[in-house]
């Protein structure tokens, strides 16, 4: 038995990773794909879910970080930049001060989660708060990496999307061939165009019989892409995904009309009760974002589009434990309590409902 290695170890190969690249991991990829029956029951299809929750920083980020930042080094890279939502910012925080060099992150004030915030501060990133939305922090950027040594590690950077494609080899190498159906949160749809690049991929290399249908979801507040039109101030509580200029855009709408898929959005009420029955009944804890793709699979299903007996597969995107407070909000919006008892088992088991045992 041995240790996963991380996505440029264990694809090596198919990333084009020679001896000259100083690899930068801390183990990322290698997910679970967990069987969902609780959505299997409602929708007729074999529903998994790829949970990205699990990589080193909480979130498929570390995928495209691992080989943005490795390829950083390799090109003598001291400092790294990005603008995030939270999850980047965490991603390249890590990935940087595991290789010994300086990240610079650029966040919207006060719109990202704490466990994210936490993280990159944690991981001593540079972090700043810019007045502005992601966009703004986009924009600053890219024009900072264009002017300043500093190396861009956003999904605009090649080396992120190549990385993040790796998420689809596996979820081919454990069904042993694509899923019928791919279903995903959109924001800047790095990760869309990554996984259509990595199913492309397994079918030239023979490895599947066909292209998954793509399905991406946007939250109705930030949903550019649905709308045909830049968002100029996007809102929704998926805080990782509020974004209303998506850099990978084009690159989308080409993967969308190659893999006959679609954009949808989805409501914040619907994207909490799938937040809910995530938890609840799958027993996966997840971020608001993430699970937008299984509200986008009871939407699609009630709409006759995704069919029972379809696979299908919903990649969940960051770890719950981020942004927790959710948990605790009832579906009115109320806030849950947890009961309080003296310490005596009679107490307890009055409460839990049980009987003695006679
Ligand atoms: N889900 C989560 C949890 C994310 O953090 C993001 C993007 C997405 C989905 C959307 O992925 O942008 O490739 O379409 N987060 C970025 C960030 C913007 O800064 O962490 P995408």
């Amino acid at each position: 038995s041995r240790q996963w290695r991380g996505v440029l170890h264990e694809y090596a190969d198919r990333l084009g990773i020679t001896e000259a690249t100083p690899v930068v991991t801390l183990g990322e990829g290698g997910t679970p794909l967990i069987p969902a029956p609780a959505l299997s029951a409602r929708t007729g299809a074999k529903v998994y879910i790829k949970y990205e929750g699990m990589n080193p920083t909480g979130s498929f980020k570390d995928r495209g970080m691992t080989m943005a930042i490795s390829k950083a080094v390799e090109h003598g890279a001291k400092a790294v930049i990005c603008a995030s939502t939270g999850n980047t910012s965490a991603s390249a925080a890590a990935y940087a001060t595991h290789a010994g060099i300086t990240a610079a992150v650029l966040v919207p004030e006060g719109k990202i989660a704490l466990g994210k915030l936490s993280q990159a501060i944690a991981h001593n990133a540079q972090l700043i708060q810019v007045q502005g939305n992601f966009d703004d922090c986009l924009d600053l950027a890219r024009d900072l990496a264009a002017n300043y040594p500093v190396h861009l590690v956003n999904s605009v950077n090649p080396d992120r999307i190549a990385g993040q494609k790796t998420a689809a080899y596996e979820v081919v190498e454990v069904l042993q061939d694509a899923p019928d159906f791919h279903l995903l949160p959109v924001g800047n749809a790095g990760n869309y165009t990554a996984y259509s690049r990595g199913y492309t991929e397994e079918l030239e290399r023979g490895v599947t019989t066909k292209l998954p249908r793509m399905f991406g979801f946007q939250a109705a507040g930030s949903a550019p892409i649905v709308l045909g039109e830049i968002v100029r101030h996007p809102d929704t509580i998926a805080s990782a995904i509020r974004i209303g200029n998506p850099a990978s855009w084009e690159l989308a709408i080409a993967a969308r009309e190659a893999t006959d898929g679609y954009f949808g959005a989805i409501s914040d009420e619907h994207i909490l009760a799938a937040h809910r029955l995530l938890s609840a009944e799958v027993g996966v804890f997840v971020e608001p974002a993430s699970a937008i793709g299984v509200a986008g699979l009871l939407e699609r299903s009630d709409a006759g589009v995704i069919s029972a007996g379809s696979t299908v597969v919903i990649t969940v995107t960051g770890h719950g434990l981020k942004d927790p407070q959710w948990a605790l909000r009832t579906e009115d919006g109320g806030e849950v309590t947890p009961t309080i008892v003296p310490a005596d088992a009679a107490e307890v088991a009055g409460v839990l409902g049980l009987q003695k045992a006679a």
